[in-house]
């Protein structure tokens, strides 16, 4: 299924679709510049991983398609939503992001806020649009988000990592921070796509398995990406982990251990995908050795 021509080939054929249907569903006119705002921070650039998560796994299970074409826009909403308002001064003040000047450096602090407010909101519009998905599938989608997404999540996670400017968290804390802030919306990505599909309640296991060691290794990778890369090649400003004096994966175990857990856990993902039962998960397999081999 997934892979004639390749991953390379498999991959571009889903970016092209997730971006048209970023496109369509992201409005240029609402008020006052509110949409240029929102379509200047979600189009035109993210790698995509979480979309692309998404149809992977959907596919692997045969899933509905559209319903999960859905859910990669939803999820990349709010990752880029999450991606807003992290850069606002109020959070890592950054002024660099997918190679561009930031949204509060473009459009103002206010806008940057509202513009990742609707992106936020327009992420469950796309999910419980009427003519769309399935009420009970909507309702499990929805879920998997918002709990990914809210204080369990990535705005818990959010919350954690900025308590912990100056404070030397253990590996457990650190591992807890990053499970959330990033781990949790990787992680609902695949169970998403999976849901989609009708996984049983191995292959569901081993997926949830893959996708928080997947989840976690992102960020591990984004912090070694921190210190080890330029901002031109990272497209957002390298080295602010340790200009922000926050911990890290590098600043807690050092580049060289941290480099071996992100090998560590891209072994447990592949495990994870051997002990699923299904039997193609080429594109997942993939995926996880992208995250953890990435350079941007
Ligand atoms: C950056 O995510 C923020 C983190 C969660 C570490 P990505 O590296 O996926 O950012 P884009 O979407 O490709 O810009
Ligand atoms: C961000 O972590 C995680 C999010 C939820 C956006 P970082 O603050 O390390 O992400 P970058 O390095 O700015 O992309
Ligand atoms: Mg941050
Ligand atoms: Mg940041
Ligand atoms: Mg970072």
């Amino acid at each position: 299924m997934t892979l004639d021509g390749g991953f390379d080939a498999w991959a571009q054929r889903q970016l092209d679709a997730v971006e048209s249907a970023l496109d369509a569903w992201v409005p240029a006119d609402a008020p006052v510049g509110l949409g240029e705002a929102m379509r200047y921070g979600v189009l035109d650039g993210g790698k995509r991983l979480r979309p692309l998560l998404v149809l992977a796994a959907c596919e692997t299970l045969a899933g509905d398609a559209a319903a999960a074409m859905r859910a990669a826009v939803a999820v990349e909403l709010i990752h880029a939503y999450s991606l807003v308002h992290d850069d606002m001064p109020c959070m890592d003040n950054d002024v660099l992001r997918r190679g561009k000047p930031t949204v509060h450096v473009k459009f103002g602090e206010a806008q940057a806020m509202l513009a990742g407010d609707a992106m936020q909101a327009l992420a469950f519009e796309v999910l419980t649009d009427e003519a769309g998905i399935a009420p009970a599938l909507q309702a499990r989608l929805v879920r998997l988000l918002a709990r990914a997404a809210g204080h369990a999540g990535m705005a818990g996670g959010q919350a954690i990592d900025l308590a912990s400017i100056g404070v030397p968290l253990d590996e457990a804390a650190l591992r807890d921070m990053h499970r959330r802030k990033t781990g949790a919306l990787l992680q609902a990505s695949v169970l998403m796509g999976a849901s989609c599909g009708q996984p049983d309640a191995t292959a569901w296991q081993a997926l949830a398995d893959y996708g928080a060691a997947i989840g976690l290794a992102f960020q591990v990778v984004d912090d070694i990406l921190d210190v080890t890369q330029a901002s031109e090649t990272l497209g957002k400003t390298a080295g602010k982990d340790i200009d922000a004096n926050k911990p890290t994966y590098v600043s807690v175990l050092g580049l060289a251990a941290a480099r071996r857990h992100a090998q560590d856990l891209r072994l447990q993902a592949q495990a994870a995908l051997a002990r699923s039962g299904l039997a193609d998960v080429d594109a997942l397999a993939t995926l996880a050795d992208k995250v953890v081999e990435r350079e941007s």
